[in-house]
């Protein structure tokens, strides 16, 4: 694997068109890892590899060090926002205002120092076009020279869905009854929240749980927040909560701020906010979230603390998908 930045960085297996191969490999290798996590552990012994912030971050800058040193590797956190040099990413640009390095400077020189790059950024949530475009990443990547890892871009957040999909499939390890026939049901529905906030991770989970075409994948949200097609196409799209809540397996909650109309939140009806009665109408569903969470905002104290909740260990689980990414690109070719 060169990067990984999407769902679409995966290869088919030969003989295949889908990525479902692809992917489910993917998350036996996480399991595998976190059955055992230092099965290979020399796997990136001499290796580096750069985590690159423009962001805040909990959960993906520490899960992704640990991964990185249960496979032997040296891990560099470079908050970049606050401590680099202010970056220009546009082509041309006459750099006589704020940004003081270019992205065609920087870049080289990073990929000189890591074998492995890996980065965050997030929307402006301003201009539709500018975001949707990964100016940030794609100019990254075209530039340093060494495989990249997004660590959550202006669009989508690859890390976390792998994570999701390992989380699932665990739970229907450990829980037959969450799967009915080949497939659960699987709920993606909006949330209230106070400011607005990307799409990412909603726009990459619906990518990654249709590639996977292991679902009855529902996405529930209020009139106006409907998701780009391009990662929605296959599922169901309601904007009945309860309609799509019925026999739900599993229930995944985020909020997400306007596509068409770009980065707005019209409302914030409380309705949405997931609680123990609206719960009682699934199957006993296990309820997720990427976090950080908004507690009685997006989501009830009585659904978090629930033994439905299964949200510490989705979290916890970012290092085994972390570290199966990792572990992929180090055996590729394309590392030097
Ligand atoms: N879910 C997630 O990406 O968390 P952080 O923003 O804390 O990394």
């Amino acid at each position: 694997m060169k990067q990984f930045t999407s769902v679409q960085d995966l290869q088919p297996f030969p003989g295949t068109t889908g990525l479902s191969d692809a992917i489910n490999t993917l998350v036996e290798d996480a399991l595998k890892y976190k059955a055992n996590p230092l099965m290979d552990k020399n796997l990136g012994a001499g290796k580096r590899i750069g985590l690159l912030f423009l962001n805040p971050s909990l959960r993906t800058r520490l899960s992704t060090q640990v991964a990185a040193a249960n496979l032997g590797m040296d891990a560099i956190v470079f908050n970049v926002d606050k401590e680099g040099w202010a970056l220009e990413f546009e082509e041309g640009a006459i750099m006589s205002g704020n940004s003081v390095e270019h992205i065609k400077d920087a870049a080289p020189v990073l990929g000189s120092y890591f074998d492995i790059l890996c980065i965050r950024t997030f929307p402006s949530l301003k201009n539709r076009e500018d975001d949707y475009s990964e100016l940030y990443i794609t100019q990254f990547i075209k530039y340093c020279g060494v495989p990249v890892i997004s660590l959550e871009s202006a669009t989508l957040h690859p890390l976390q869905s792998l994570t999701d999909i390992i989380t699932i499939v665990e739970q229907q390890h450990q829980f037959p009854s969450l799967k009915k026939g080949n497939k659960s049901r699987i709920v993606l529905t909006w949330a209230p929240h106070v400011k607005p906030l990307p799409q990412c991770v909603a726009n990459s989970f619906s990518q990654w749980i249709n590639a996977w075409g292991e679902a009855d994948f529902v996405i529930a949200h209020p009139q106006d927040y409907e998701l780009k097609e391009e990662f929605t196409k296959g599922a169901t799209i309601t904007h009945n909560q309860d309609e799509a809540l019925k026999d739900a397996d599993f229930v995944y909650v985020k909020n997400w701020s306007t596509y068409n109309d770009y980065g707005k939140i019209y409302e914030n009806d409380p309705q949405w906010m997931l609680t123990e009665e609206k719960l009682k109408i699934t199957n006993h569903a296990k309820v997720m979230h990427c976090l950080p969470v908004r507690r009685n905002v997006e989501l009830s104290d009585e659904v978090l603390d629930s033994a439905n909740s299964i949200v510490t260990q989705q979290a916890a689980n970012r290092v085994w998908a972390a570290q199966a990414v990792i572990s992929s690109i180090l055996k590729s070719s394309d590392i030097r």
